[in-house]
């Protein structure tokens, strides 16, 4: 058998340890499946003397990430510690300068340095691969990349964010009002210590800026994705989409259009009998659409040791068998600008509306819609509560300028009382 493949893990905590097992446990079948052994050479963390649960006391030991990437023993650097700059972007820009490859996880580093370290690592003549650094377990970037290579991929979109999925279908099924869930969701652990990169929608967004990277050729470009969260769906809302035949998702959605690049992270309306309308809890579902292959559903776990590892482990055992794939799937010179479109490809939306129980009140609504020229697909009214009604509106394809026109327009309205709500319903 040739020559190992000596691993340098940066990283010990819930996703380095679980690399850390995979290359123990299953040496053998790594090693017929690479046609060489895979080895670990030297480890870092924080940390010397944790109990990690794992033994890693045959590895040497670096304290600093940026020593352990430049080892001569090490010839991939495993990239685990997370974090957009610091240790992690300075020892995986060591490594890709010393002509290691590289393999990460961390979404938040390339999501602001991918295009750079893209370029760094073509320079250097090495690979920079990050599939766990999209949807966990989910081996996304290799559909993308090779099975889809054939096609002009027209749309990808997706739940890429388990905890926020969890936190909308507990709602759900519970009927739990929003900051109840959140707070048992803290409970359990499922959220990052600073929250709002769950339930804000950021970490789903680097996520989605990575995949649209891949989809569509071009240059990552995160600060274009549209970021809305969850913090504002009300129970209320479950339950009339529900009614309504919807469900309400975390959605990222990302499209070449002929007006530029569309990138939304943002809870959207999708139909209740659809793959991703009934996907429940923490699981990550993406969808991807090519001129040939029209759709695929990729569904499984989006986080967690084992998942996120065992994506780690497959991008590792990519380089163990000499194959080498650019990081973005096209040269990093041959990325192209993409132009963020200003506006959304048209869509119906769900509207919201506490009406007040006063004559003629239902016929100004109707007018402000009349006059953007947004027509009504479905309209349902419940009995009065008190004195308002909710109105619940699912329009027909409009234009968000139209839309936002008649959320304007209702906000001057005497008949409302509170601000309508008005959610997105992505075709799917
Ligand atoms: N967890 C998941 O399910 C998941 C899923 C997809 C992607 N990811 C990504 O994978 C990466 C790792 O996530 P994780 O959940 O495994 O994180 P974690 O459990 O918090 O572990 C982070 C590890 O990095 C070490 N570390 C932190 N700063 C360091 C430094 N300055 N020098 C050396 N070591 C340092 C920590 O050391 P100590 O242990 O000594 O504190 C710890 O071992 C992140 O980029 C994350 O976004 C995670």
């Amino acid at each position: 058998m040739s020559t190992p493949l000596r691993l340098g893990i940066a990283g010990l905590g819930t996703v380095g340890t679980g690399v850390v097992k995979i290359v123990r446990q299953k040496a053998n079948l790594l090693a017929e499946r690479a046609g060489r052994p895979i080895t670990i050479t030297a480890v870092s963390a924080r940390t010397r003397d944790k109990d990690r649960g794992v033994n890693i006391n045959s590895y040497a030991w670096e304290d600093d990430p940026v020593a352990l990437a430049t080892r001569d023993d090490v010839d991939i650097f495993v990239e685990l510690m997370g974090g957009s700059d610091g240790p992690a972007k300075a020892a995986t820009e060591a490594a890709l300068k010393a002509g290691k490859d590289v393999v990460t996880a961390n979404k938040a580093m390339l999501a602001h340095h991918g295009q750079a370290l893209a370029q760094l690592a073509e320079d250097a003549g090495a690979v920079l691969r990050f599939e766990a650094a999209v949807a966990g377990g989910i081996p996304v970037v290799k559909a993308l990349t090779e099975g889809l290579a054939g096609n002009d991929v027209t749309r990808v979109m997706g739940v890429m964010n388990g905890t926020c999925n969890y936190i909308l279908t507990r709602m759900q099924s519970a009927g739990l009002p929003y900051d109840e869930v959140f707070e048992e969701a803290n409970q359990l652990g499922y959220l990052e210590a600073d929250p709002t990169l769950d339930v804000g929608g950021i970490d789903a967004g680097h996520k989605l800026s990575l995949l649209a990277a891949v989809a569509f050729g071009c240059q990552v470009d995160f600060p274009s994705v549209e970021l809305q969260g969850i913090e504002r769906i009300t129970i209320e809302d479950i339950h009339h989409a529900a009614d309504m035949g919807y469900r309400i998702k975390l959605l990222g959605v990302a499209q070449l259009t002929g007006r530029g690049l569309e990138q939304r992270m943002s809870p959207c309306l999708v139909p209740e009998n659809s793959p991703l309308g009934q996907l429940e809890g923490g699981t990550n579902m993406v969808v991807l659409e090519g001129d040939q292959v029209e759709q695929i559903v990729l569904r499984g776990p989006g986080a967690g040791e084992g998942p996120t590892a065992s994506a780690v482990m497959g991008d590792v055992m990519d380089i163990a068998r000499n194959f080498r794939v650019t990081t973005f799937g096209v040269p990093a010179a041959a990325l192209t600008q993409s132009k963020p479109a200003k506006t959304a490809t048209p869509a119906p939306y769900y509207l919201r509306l506490a009406l007040d129980d006063k004559p003629g009140a239902l016929a100004k609504l109707a007018t402000v819609l009349g006059d953007a020229g947004v027509s009504i697909d479905r309209m349902r009214q419940y009995r009065h509560d008190d004195s308002t009604a909710p109105i619940l509106i699912v329009t027909h394809k409009t234009t968000r300028d139209a839309l936002e026109a008649v959320l304007k327009d209702m906000s001057g309205l005497d008949v409302l009382a509170s601000p309508p709500v008005a959610l997105r319903i992505e075709s799917v």
